[in-house]
């Protein structure tokens, strides 16, 4: 039987998402949304690209999540995004209180979904639908670092004036200024970038990439980044629901792993069928471990502040 796929928020992401899954076959997609009309109108001109793009998903439009029951795989985007000169902070109380009333919703009807969610501030926006949805640890997960590194493998291969897809990256940490990427562990076809680049040029390639999303507000002006999240997201669909077992930077819910418990962070997962099947834990150096622990100590007062609004 075909997955089913629910994608919350039929905004600039989730259009992207729903785009991409049905092009990649990966199953029946829900395009649920709160306006009326837009989830609709999206979905039936997405199905209408099916004989074009080769795709035989069945896409439907809605408001009602009777329609959402019994998903397979959630992607919630539902929220606000970014203004120039807003931080994704900025935006806890008012996405908070969206994505706790959308995970309320989805359990109703999809008794064991995976989450995958991608609103902001994604740290404890995952924080929040893994505890509104009372889901074990493996099946509630955010979409971060999968965009970050694919941020910085961007940067280097423009750098390096070399392909794009011999290039790999971690990126660990929460999804915000303090990100970590690892210059160690960023390679072009196995050669790590410390062998090929200056220490200026890496750094000048880690500070944009961690200021990625900012870069992209200011040049849209209205909105924030979808192409690149809505790839990032259906990458980690596709390794879930065909048993890929890749593995990627993803926020998941940590105890002890990195020397941190009841924090939802950005680490290396490697993602199955039943969602997060294992945390890769790395030898980081002493700078690289200073590093993490300012970003987690970051994602927990976040953290700590959204358990006082929800
Ligand atoms: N239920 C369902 N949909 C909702 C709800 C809700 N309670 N509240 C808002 N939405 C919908 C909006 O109607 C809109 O269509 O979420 C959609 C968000 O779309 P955009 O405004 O285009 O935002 P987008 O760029 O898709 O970003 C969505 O992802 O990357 C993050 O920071 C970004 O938090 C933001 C989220």
């Amino acid at each position: 039987m075909r997955k089913k796929i629910t994608v919350v928020g039929a905004g600039q992401v989730g259009t992207t998402v729903a785009q991409l899954l049905a092009y990649k076959n990966l199953g029946n997609v829900v395009l649920i949304d709160i306006v009326e009309g837009i989830p609709q109108g999206k979905a039936l001109d997405l199905q209408e690209s099916g004989c074009l793009q080769a795709f035989d998903s069945i896409i439907t439009g809605t408001n009602d999540y009777k329609d959402t029951a019994d998903s397979d795989i959630v992607v919630i985007t539902a929220g606000l995004p970014r203004k120039p000169g807003q931080s994704r902070t900025d935006l806890l109380g008012i996405n908070g209180k969206i994505v706790k009333s959308v995970t309320e919703e989805i359990m109703k009807y999809s008794p064991n979904p995976i989450i995958i969610v991608v609103s902001n501030p994604l740290d404890a926006m995952v924080h929040v639908a893994k505890k509104v949805s009372g889901l074990p640890k493996n099946r509630v997960m955010g979409m971060a670092g999968v965009l970050d590194a694919a941020r910085f493998r961007t940067f280097i291969s423009l750098e390096l004036k070399c392909s794009m897809v011999e290039i790999d990256a971690m990126v660990l940490g929460g999804h915000g200024d303090s990100m970590v990427p690892i210059p160690r562990y960023a390679t072009v076809s196995g050669i790590s970038i410390i062998d090929l680049m200056t220490k200026e040029q890496i750094d000048r390639l880690v500070d944009r990439t961690r200021k990625g999303g900012a870069e992209i507000v200011g040049l849209l002006k209205k909105g924030s980044a979808f192409l690149a999240p809505g790839a990032s997201a259906v990458k980690m669909v596709e390794s879930i629901l065909r048993d890929k077992k890749c593995i990627l930077p993803c926020t998941a819910y940590l105890e002890g792993e990195y020397g941190w418990s009841g924090i939802q962070f950005g680490v290396p997962v490697k993602l199955g069928l039943t969602g997060i099947e294992e945390i890769i834990q790395l030898k980081l150096t002493d700078e690289e471990k200073a590093a993490v622990d300012t970003s987690a100590r970051e994602v927990q007062e976040m953290i700590e502040e959204i358990d006082k609004i929800i």
